[in-house]
């Protein structure tokens, strides 16, 4: 047996389990603490009603012999795939049905997408900080990493680089750093990828967090894109699907490599390995993106836009450096004193109980910053930021 050696390249746990470690062997030697999470972005609103109906009709239909359903289509039940093209109607983009897969979330499609590109053979640009998942797919396929800086300096924004690349991850609204893409910034990106021959890997899972109109709400709103670039959307964060697990992933027909169309790839990918989403979640994802879904939805995306006021006036107040909180549901600010992103990640809990996320997790560059989400309830964020208040 040959094993992947490359797995040796990752960091011991994952980010989020080693918080979720940290976190326990506090709570055990601690257990009257009143620890608060705002670390790992995990909603606490319940589901949009119309899709908590529709997932309840669906599996209501499978107890019964007339209504119930074996195996569904590996790429997705149509009615899911017409589902999410509806939704890009929002925004102007006309896709096919067959240029959408429908998935369990963006981690997975992410992450499973790299099987079309050919293993130690691709340059990636992976910007730094970033969701750790690009940099660890990366790392198990031996590709190349060069790293993408993201500072205060440009704004947590890079600009294309001057060398060719072949594989780019790009995450707008960023997380971890709220910082968000304008359509100018956008285009030169898609620009850069189409002189080279790359692909653009585009994580879009909170684009339903956007309030500012001059910043695209999918890629595919920029011209060049479909020649360019994948796109992956999730409910996750949108209409509160964290358990529920439900994504799509945007393949163009237009984007080719050698002549070979990379939609047909992730379609022979995803029929060979994956027996497709079940079906109740799609049901789901199908309400969730309706109008009233949508309408629902953005009501808790609102009640989330409240936590970061609370997070934002104490760190105004403090004069503390942030970003994020507008077009995110991330705040990102640095740490107090020069600490480190650990430090400040001990510290905090130790002090006044509160877990956040340290800064560093997320690439060299989020070194001395740190990650409060605004998912936990309007009550636990205010009392987190009274404490917080207290110690910066
Ligand atoms: C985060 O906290 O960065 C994300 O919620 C984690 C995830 O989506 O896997």
């Amino acid at each position: 047996m040959k094993i992947n050696k490359n797995y040796s390249k990752l960091e011991e746990n994952y980010l989020f389990t080693e918080i979720a470690l940290r976190t326990k062997r506090f709570c055990d030697a601690n257990p009257d603490a009143p620890v608060i999470k705002l670390g790992i972005g995990d909603v606490t609103l319940p589901l949009p009603e119309i899709a908590a109906d529709a997932i309840i009709t669906a599996f209501e239909e499978l107890k019964h012999a007339e209504t119930f359903r074996g195996y569904g289509p590996e790429l997705g039940y149509h009615f899911a795939r017409k589902a999410v093209t509806d939704y890009y109607k929002n925004y102007g983009v006309q896709l096919d049905d067959g240029e959408v897969t429908i998935g369990d979330g963006i981690g997975s499609d992410i992450a499973n997408i790299t099987d079309i590109f050919e293993k130690s053979a691709n340059t990636v640009l992976v910007p730094n900080p970033v969701y750790p998942l690009y940099k660890a797919t990366s790392l198990m396929d031996n590709q190349k990493i060069v790293y993408i800086e993201c500072t205060a300096e440009n704004n947590f924004l890079p600009a294309p680089p001057d060398f060719p690349s072949d594989i780019i991850y790009l995450c707008s609204p960023n997380n971890p750093t709220g910082a968000t893409f304008n359509f100018a910034q956008l285009q030169a990106w898609v620009d850069y990828a189409n002189s080279c021959s790359a692909v653009i890997l585009y994580d879009n899972a909170y684009e339903r967090f956007i309030e500012e109109s001059d910043k695209p709400h999918s890629i595919f709103q920029i011209d060049g894109a479909k020649t360019c670039a994948i796109e992956f959307g999730s409910l996750s964060k949108t209409a509160g699907f964290t358990c529920v697990r439900s994504g799509y992933t945007v393949v163009p027909f237009a984007l080719k490599s050698d002549g070979i169309l990379l939609n047909r790839m992730w379609q022979q990918r995803q029929t060979t390995k994956y027996n497709g989403a079940p079906y109740p979640q799609q049901r789901g994802l199908q309400a969730a993106l309706s109008p009233a879904g949508i309408t629902q939805a953005d009501r808790n995306i609102a009640e989330y836009k409240k936590n970061s006021a609370l997070i934002t006036n104490v760190l105004n107040e403090k004069k503390v450096f942030y970003t994020g909180g507008k077009n995110s549901p991330y705040i990102w600010f640095r740490c107090p004193n020069g600490m480190s992103s650990w430090d400040f990640f001990d510290f905090l809990l130790n002090k006044v109980n509160v877990v956040g996320t340290p800064g560093v997790g997320f690439g060299s560059c989020g070194e001395n910053y740190f990650r409060l989400t605004t998912f936990n309830t309007c009550v636990a964020t205010k009392e987190a930021m009274e404490r917080i208040r207290g110690i910066l």
